[in-house]
Protein backbone atom coordinates (compact mmCIF):
# COMPACT_ATOMS: atom_id res chain seq x y z
CA UNK A 1 0.00 0.00 0.00
CA UNK A 2 1.45 3.33 -1.12
CA UNK A 3 1.78 6.04 1.82
CA UNK A 4 -1.14 8.49 0.50
CA UNK A 5 -3.77 5.20 0.95
CA UNK A 6 -2.07 4.60 4.10
CA UNK A 7 -2.74 7.79 5.60
CA UNK A 8 -6.01 7.96 4.33
CA UNK A 9 -6.90 5.38 6.13
CA UNK A 10 -7.15 7.33 9.20
CA UNK A 11 -8.92 10.64 7.99
CA UNK A 12 -12.78 10.63 8.58
CA UNK A 13 -13.78 11.62 4.85
CA UNK A 14 -16.78 13.28 5.66
CA UNK A 15 -16.91 16.11 8.60
CA UNK A 16 -19.55 14.88 10.93
CA UNK A 17 -22.61 16.47 12.22
CA UNK A 18 -21.52 20.21 11.75
CA UNK A 19 -25.30 21.63 10.19
CA UNK A 20 -28.45 21.41 10.92
CA UNK A 21 -30.69 20.35 8.18
CA UNK A 22 -31.85 23.59 6.23
CA UNK A 23 -35.41 23.80 5.22
CA UNK A 24 -34.82 24.18 0.82
CA UNK A 25 -37.90 26.12 0.38
CA UNK A 26 -37.12 28.57 2.75
CA UNK A 27 -33.61 28.64 1.35
CA UNK A 28 -34.81 29.15 -2.25
CA UNK A 29 -36.19 32.47 -1.09
CA UNK A 30 -33.34 33.15 0.99
CA UNK A 31 -31.09 32.89 -1.93
CA UNK A 32 -32.15 35.67 -3.30
CA UNK A 33 -28.88 37.57 -2.24
CA UNK A 34 -27.09 34.90 -3.69
CA UNK A 35 -28.67 35.04 -7.41
CA UNK A 36 -26.93 37.80 -8.60
CA UNK A 37 -23.77 35.75 -9.18
CA UNK A 38 -24.29 32.29 -8.64
CA UNK A 39 -27.52 32.36 -10.25
CA UNK A 40 -31.08 30.47 -9.35
CA UNK A 41 -30.21 27.59 -10.95
CA UNK A 42 -26.74 27.71 -9.43
CA UNK A 43 -25.26 26.95 -12.36
CA UNK A 44 -23.74 29.94 -13.19
CA UNK A 45 -21.11 30.57 -16.77
CA UNK A 46 -19.47 33.31 -14.90
CA UNK A 47 -15.51 31.58 -14.99
CA UNK A 48 -14.54 33.08 -11.42
CA UNK A 49 -17.71 32.22 -9.37
CA UNK A 50 -18.36 28.44 -8.63
CA UNK A 51 -21.94 26.12 -9.81
CA UNK A 52 -23.22 25.53 -6.32
CA UNK A 53 -26.06 23.12 -7.77
CA UNK A 54 -25.84 19.44 -6.72
CA UNK A 55 -22.55 20.38 -4.61
CA UNK A 56 -23.27 18.96 -1.47
CA UNK A 57 -25.07 20.17 1.41
CA UNK A 58 -22.31 20.07 4.09
CA UNK A 59 -19.53 21.62 2.15
CA UNK A 60 -21.60 24.42 1.09
CA UNK A 61 -22.41 24.99 4.86
CA UNK A 62 -18.66 24.87 5.60
CA UNK A 63 -16.94 26.66 3.05
CA UNK A 64 -20.06 29.74 3.32
CA UNK A 65 -19.40 29.77 7.27
CA UNK A 66 -15.47 29.93 6.84
CA UNK A 67 -16.95 33.16 5.07
CA UNK A 68 -18.25 34.18 8.08
CA UNK A 69 -15.43 33.85 10.44
CA UNK A 70 -12.79 34.55 8.03
CA UNK A 71 -11.15 30.89 8.00
CA UNK A 72 -11.58 31.43 3.89
CA UNK A 73 -10.97 35.02 2.25
CA UNK A 74 -12.36 36.48 -0.78
CA UNK A 75 -12.40 39.73 -1.63
CA UNK A 76 -16.27 39.68 -3.41
CA UNK A 77 -17.89 36.99 -0.73
CA UNK A 78 -16.16 38.70 1.82
CA UNK A 79 -18.36 42.26 1.12
CA UNK A 80 -21.23 39.91 0.30
CA UNK A 81 -20.82 38.06 4.09
CA UNK A 82 -20.01 41.74 5.99
CA UNK A 83 -22.94 43.63 3.79
CA UNK A 84 -25.48 40.32 4.33
CA UNK A 85 -24.50 38.58 7.75
CA UNK A 86 -26.03 35.67 7.14
CA UNK A 87 -27.27 33.77 10.25
CA UNK A 88 -26.24 30.00 10.91
CA UNK A 89 -29.88 29.26 9.97
CA UNK A 90 -29.82 30.98 6.72
CA UNK A 91 -26.77 29.13 5.54
CA UNK A 92 -28.43 25.83 6.61
CA UNK A 93 -31.74 26.72 4.26
CA UNK A 94 -29.56 28.05 0.83
CA UNK A 95 -27.52 24.81 1.02
CA UNK A 96 -30.28 23.03 1.68
CA UNK A 97 -31.67 24.82 -1.72
CA UNK A 98 -28.46 24.33 -3.60
CA UNK A 99 -27.43 21.17 -3.31
CA UNK A 100 -30.73 19.88 -3.93
CA UNK A 101 -30.89 21.04 -7.39
CA UNK A 102 -29.50 19.46 -10.40
CA UNK A 103 -25.69 18.50 -10.44
CA UNK A 104 -23.38 20.61 -12.12
CA UNK A 105 -21.97 19.29 -15.19
CA UNK A 106 -19.36 20.16 -18.06
CA UNK A 107 -19.89 19.15 -21.88
CA UNK A 108 -17.73 15.96 -21.76
CA UNK A 109 -15.59 17.29 -24.31
CA UNK A 110 -12.07 15.83 -23.54
CA UNK A 111 -8.78 18.16 -25.54
CA UNK A 112 -5.40 16.98 -25.34
CA UNK A 113 -5.21 19.41 -22.71
CA UNK A 114 -7.97 17.69 -20.84
CA UNK A 115 -6.55 14.15 -21.45
CA UNK A 116 -3.28 15.91 -19.58
CA UNK A 117 -5.03 16.60 -16.84
CA UNK A 118 -7.17 13.22 -16.73
CA UNK A 119 -3.75 11.16 -16.15
CA UNK A 120 -2.50 14.36 -13.30
CA UNK A 121 -5.78 13.41 -11.88
CA UNK A 122 -5.26 9.63 -11.50
CA UNK A 123 -0.80 9.67 -11.13
CA UNK A 124 -1.67 12.03 -8.36
CA UNK A 125 -4.28 10.45 -6.66
CA UNK A 126 -6.64 12.96 -6.49
CA UNK A 127 -9.38 10.45 -6.59
CA UNK A 128 -8.86 9.11 -3.51
CA UNK A 129 -10.98 12.13 -1.90
CA UNK A 130 -12.52 12.96 -4.80
CA UNK A 131 -14.71 9.85 -6.25
CA UNK A 132 -18.09 8.58 -5.94
CA UNK A 133 -17.59 4.87 -6.30
CA UNK A 134 -21.15 4.18 -6.66
CA UNK A 135 -21.68 6.78 -9.64
CA UNK A 136 -20.90 4.98 -13.12
CA UNK A 137 -21.24 8.05 -15.19
CA UNK A 138 -19.87 10.53 -12.96
CA UNK A 139 -17.14 8.66 -10.80
CA UNK A 140 -14.74 11.32 -10.53
CA UNK A 141 -16.91 13.90 -8.44
CA UNK A 142 -16.25 14.21 -4.94
CA UNK A 143 -17.67 13.25 -1.61
CA UNK A 144 -15.52 16.30 -0.03
CA UNK A 145 -16.37 19.16 -2.62
CA UNK A 146 -17.78 17.83 -5.94
CA UNK A 147 -15.28 19.07 -8.09
CA UNK A 148 -16.70 17.56 -11.78
CA UNK A 149 -18.63 20.05 -13.68
CA UNK A 150 -16.97 22.52 -12.04
CA UNK A 151 -16.30 26.17 -13.52
CA UNK A 152 -12.68 25.52 -14.97
CA UNK A 153 -11.71 29.34 -14.28
CA UNK A 154 -12.92 28.53 -10.58
CA UNK A 155 -11.10 25.30 -10.21
CA UNK A 156 -7.86 26.87 -11.56
CA UNK A 157 -8.35 29.41 -8.75
CA UNK A 158 -8.79 27.31 -5.93
CA UNK A 159 -6.25 24.88 -7.04
CA UNK A 160 -3.92 27.87 -7.34
CA UNK A 161 -5.21 29.32 -3.76
CA UNK A 162 -5.02 26.55 -1.79
CA UNK A 163 -1.30 25.19 -3.81
CA UNK A 164 0.38 28.91 -2.44
CA UNK A 165 -1.65 28.67 0.93
CA UNK A 166 -4.04 31.71 0.63
CA UNK A 167 -7.02 28.88 1.17
CA UNK A 168 -5.89 27.19 4.27
CA UNK A 169 -9.10 25.33 4.48
CA UNK A 170 -7.67 22.17 2.97
CA UNK A 171 -8.85 19.83 5.95
CA UNK A 172 -5.85 17.49 6.22
CA UNK A 173 -2.65 19.39 4.23
CA UNK A 174 -2.93 16.44 2.56
CA UNK A 175 -3.93 17.61 -1.23
CA UNK A 176 -1.42 21.16 -0.53
CA UNK A 177 1.39 18.53 -0.40
CA UNK A 178 0.09 16.67 -3.81
CA UNK A 179 -0.23 20.19 -5.39
CA UNK A 180 3.04 21.26 -4.21
CA UNK A 181 4.18 18.50 -7.04
CA UNK A 182 1.92 20.14 -9.79
CA UNK A 183 3.00 22.83 -12.55
CA UNK A 184 0.78 25.35 -13.50
CA UNK A 185 0.13 23.62 -16.82
CA UNK A 186 -0.71 20.67 -15.18
CA UNK A 187 -3.12 22.52 -12.88
CA UNK A 188 -4.66 23.72 -16.37
CA UNK A 189 -5.17 20.89 -17.69
CA UNK A 190 -6.28 18.94 -14.82
CA UNK A 191 -8.86 21.54 -13.82
CA UNK A 192 -9.85 21.77 -17.99
CA UNK A 193 -10.73 17.67 -17.17
CA UNK A 194 -12.77 18.18 -14.16
CA UNK A 195 -14.46 21.05 -15.88
CA UNK A 196 -15.67 18.65 -18.79
CA UNK A 197 -17.49 15.89 -16.27
C1 LIG B 1 -21.25 39.51 -5.77
C2 LIG B 1 -21.13 38.12 -6.17
C3 LIG B 1 -21.48 37.04 -5.17
C4 LIG B 1 -22.61 36.95 -4.36
C5 LIG B 1 -23.78 37.93 -4.27
C6 LIG B 1 -22.48 35.71 -3.62
N1 LIG B 1 -21.31 35.05 -3.97
FE1 LIG B 1 -20.65 33.25 -3.24
N2 LIG B 1 -18.96 33.42 -4.35
C7 LIG B 1 -18.64 34.47 -5.20
C8 LIG B 1 -17.29 34.30 -5.68
C9 LIG B 1 -16.54 35.21 -6.64
C10 LIG B 1 -16.80 33.09 -5.11
C11 LIG B 1 -15.41 32.48 -5.26
C12 LIG B 1 -14.56 33.01 -4.14
C13 LIG B 1 -13.23 32.32 -3.97
O1 LIG B 1 -12.53 32.16 -4.96
O2 LIG B 1 -12.93 31.93 -2.83
C14 LIG B 1 -17.89 32.57 -4.28
C15 LIG B 1 -17.80 31.39 -3.55
C16 LIG B 1 -18.84 30.83 -2.81
C17 LIG B 1 -18.81 29.53 -2.18
C18 LIG B 1 -17.67 28.52 -2.23
C19 LIG B 1 -18.07 27.37 -3.14
C20 LIG B 1 -17.02 26.35 -3.37
O3 LIG B 1 -17.18 25.53 -4.31
O4 LIG B 1 -16.00 26.32 -2.65
C21 LIG B 1 -20.00 29.38 -1.53
C22 LIG B 1 -20.45 28.16 -0.73
C23 LIG B 1 -20.77 30.58 -1.76
N3 LIG B 1 -20.04 31.44 -2.54
C24 LIG B 1 -22.04 30.79 -1.25
C25 LIG B 1 -22.74 32.00 -1.41
C26 LIG B 1 -23.99 32.26 -0.75
C27 LIG B 1 -24.71 31.29 0.19
C28 LIG B 1 -24.38 33.52 -1.14
C29 LIG B 1 -25.60 34.29 -0.69
C30 LIG B 1 -25.70 34.50 0.75
C31 LIG B 1 -23.36 34.03 -2.04
N4 LIG B 1 -22.37 33.08 -2.17
C32 LIG B 1 -23.40 35.26 -2.67
C33 LIG B 1 -19.46 35.52 -5.53
C34 LIG B 1 -20.68 35.84 -4.91
C1 LIG C 1 -6.77 13.87 1.15
C2 LIG C 1 -7.95 14.13 0.40
C3 LIG C 1 -7.81 14.96 -0.86
C4 LIG C 1 -6.99 14.76 -1.94
C5 LIG C 1 -5.98 13.63 -2.14
C6 LIG C 1 -7.31 15.80 -2.88
N1 LIG C 1 -8.29 16.61 -2.38
FE1 LIG C 1 -9.12 18.18 -3.30
N2 LIG C 1 -10.15 18.64 -1.60
C7 LIG C 1 -10.17 17.88 -0.45
C8 LIG C 1 -10.94 18.57 0.57
C9 LIG C 1 -11.22 18.06 1.98
C10 LIG C 1 -11.38 19.78 -0.02
C11 LIG C 1 -12.18 20.89 0.64
C12 LIG C 1 -11.17 21.85 1.14
C13 LIG C 1 -11.74 22.93 1.98
O1 LIG C 1 -12.26 22.63 3.06
O2 LIG C 1 -11.63 24.09 1.54
C14 LIG C 1 -10.87 19.79 -1.38
C15 LIG C 1 -11.07 20.83 -2.30
C16 LIG C 1 -10.74 20.76 -3.63
C17 LIG C 1 -11.07 21.77 -4.62
C18 LIG C 1 -11.87 23.04 -4.37
C19 LIG C 1 -13.31 22.78 -4.65
C20 LIG C 1 -14.22 23.96 -4.40
O3 LIG C 1 -15.37 23.92 -4.89
O4 LIG C 1 -13.84 24.92 -3.74
C21 LIG C 1 -10.57 21.34 -5.82
C22 LIG C 1 -10.71 22.03 -7.15
C23 LIG C 1 -9.88 20.07 -5.57
N3 LIG C 1 -10.01 19.75 -4.22
C24 LIG C 1 -9.21 19.31 -6.53
C25 LIG C 1 -8.27 18.34 -6.21
C26 LIG C 1 -7.26 17.83 -7.13
C27 LIG C 1 -7.13 18.25 -8.59
C28 LIG C 1 -6.53 16.91 -6.44
C29 LIG C 1 -5.31 16.16 -6.90
C30 LIG C 1 -4.20 16.96 -7.40
C31 LIG C 1 -7.09 16.83 -5.09
N4 LIG C 1 -8.13 17.72 -4.99
C32 LIG C 1 -6.67 15.97 -4.10
C33 LIG C 1 -9.56 16.67 -0.29
C34 LIG C 1 -8.61 16.13 -1.14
Amino acid sequence: MNKLSYLLLFIPLTPCCLYADGNPVIGEKKAEICIECHAIDGDTKDQLVPKLNGQYENFLYIQTMQYVTGARFDTVMGKVINKVKPSAEDISDISAYYSRLPMMSGDGVLTDNGRLGRDVFFIHQCNFCHNDHDDSVKIYISKTARVGGQNKGYLYKSLKDIQEGIRKADNYNLMNRILKQLTDNEIDAVAEFLSTL
